[in-house]
């Protein structure tokens, strides 16, 4: 570990990650991502909701799956893995991608032609992956991906690699530790509905009995202090997943077969951890629901221009779920609220600027344009 510095959840979290002592760490130092409280928003305060948020847009390849790829493309390499495979809406193969870089094994990745996110397509050709884009959307990719996994030398990891949600379950013990207690809800988008399945494995484990046994490598310090405990947490929130109204088998209940939303990170009809979100929500005594493109985008917007935070249309679900559910008093006035903006905004800058209606002035470059402009404006 460097002396003095955050080197990414492995080695924090390592008591409570399946990996071998010895394994070579696969890292870029993921995790450790800001939860920032909502300041400026009408609804939250109005009902004195302390919401936070969870910007997952902060690990190394702008969203949550750098710490399910971290453990992953480890496991796999202490395997004795060379090459790995995911289906992928974007974001994993961004990350597979990354990783596999890092580690200096391959990377296929199966990507939905023409409904991934330009800045998602610019890193996993960056990072040096075998693209192929399918004629077909998300599902058709991951059944292909776990057919040719059978046949071919190469490791699967999409979330149906357990490894992958272990590594993010360490979203919800950062947030334990960051608040000292669980939140009253946790709000998630779900497409393939690992994440939110992870998020609940986390916190159940700190909420178990035996959890005072859970100590962690600190991380932050060279070896004076190894270990430290985690708060004792006697509660779980209520996890609320929220899906697109076009891609939302946990509303319909049932497969979706054409699946439609502009938020293509969650464009999924056949989510592969359905039971384990399905016992999540019914366990917490959560809920799910959906809500239009338009909704989504809404709430898109309202975050960067009255927050300063920037997350991509996917991520903007769990807070269009968060403030429905308050305003509608689901969630009462009082409670303490975590959202997981799973994204960053850069990722996807074609959907931003298509739907945002800034101005956009060209004017001559002379003082006098510049100063009126200024003075039109004030
Ligand atoms: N938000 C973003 C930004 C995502 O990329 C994803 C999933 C989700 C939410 C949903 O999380 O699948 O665990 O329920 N993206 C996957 C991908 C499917 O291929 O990048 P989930």
């Amino acid at each position: 570990m460097d002396a003095g510095s955050y080197t990414g959840l492995i080695e924090r979290y390592r008591s409570v990650l399946p990996l071998p002592e010895d394994c070579r760490v696969i890292s870029l130092h993921e995790g450790n991502t800001p939860l920032v409280r909502c300041l400026n928003l009408d609804t939250v305060n109005r009902k004195e909701i302390k919401l936070y948020l969870k910007l997952e847009g902060m690990n190394p390849t702008g969203s949550f799956k750098d710490r399910g790829m971290t453990v992953a493309i480890t496991r796999a390499v202490s395997e004795g893995c060379h090459a790995v495979i995911c289906a992928s809406t974007g974001n994993t193969s961004a990350s597979a991608a990354a990783y596999a870089a890092r580690a200096g094994i391959k990377a296929f990745v199966l990507i939905p032609e023409g409904n991934i996110a330009m800045g998602k397509l610019a890193q996993a050709m960056m990072h040096g992956a075998i693209i192929l884009q399918i004629r077909g959307n998300f599902d058709d990719g991951m059944s292909l991906v776990r057919k040719v996994a059978d046949e071919t030398p190469v490791k699967i990891v999409n979330s149906i690699n357990p490894y992958r949600l272990q590594g993010q379950k360490t979203a919800s013990y950062e947030i334990v530790e960051a608040l000292g207690s669980a939140p009253d809800f946790h709000c998630l988008p779900v497409g393939n509905a690992g994440n939110i399945s992870a998020h609940w494995v986390g916190y159940s484990e700190l909420a178990a009995e035996n959890n005072q046994n859970v100590t962690q490598a600190c991380g932050f310090c060279n070896g004076d202090c190894t270990f430290i405990s985690l708060p004792k947490v006697t509660s779980k929130p209520k996890m609320l997943g929220y899906q697109a109204s076009g891609a939302a088998p946990f509303i319909t209940g049932k497969v979706v077969e054409k699946p439609q939303t502009v938020a293509t990170a969650i464009r999924i009809g056949n989510p592969q951890s359905w039971d384990f979100a399905q016992a999540a929500i019914n366990e917490s005594n959560g809920w799910f629901r959906s809500f239009s493109d338009e909704q989504i985008l809404n709430t898109q917007k309202l975050l960067a221009a009255s927050e300063g935070i920037f997350c991509e249309p996917a991520s903007a679900a769990s807070v269009t779920g968060a403030l429905h559910d308050i305003e509608s008093g689901n969630v009462p006035d009082g409670s303490t609220v975590v959202c997981t903006l799973t994204g960053h905004g850069l990722k996807d800058p074609d959907i931003a600027i298509k739907q945002c209606h800034a101005r956009l002035e060209t004017i001559d470059a002379d003082l006098d344009s510049v100063r009126r402009s200024i003075l039109d404006d004030l």
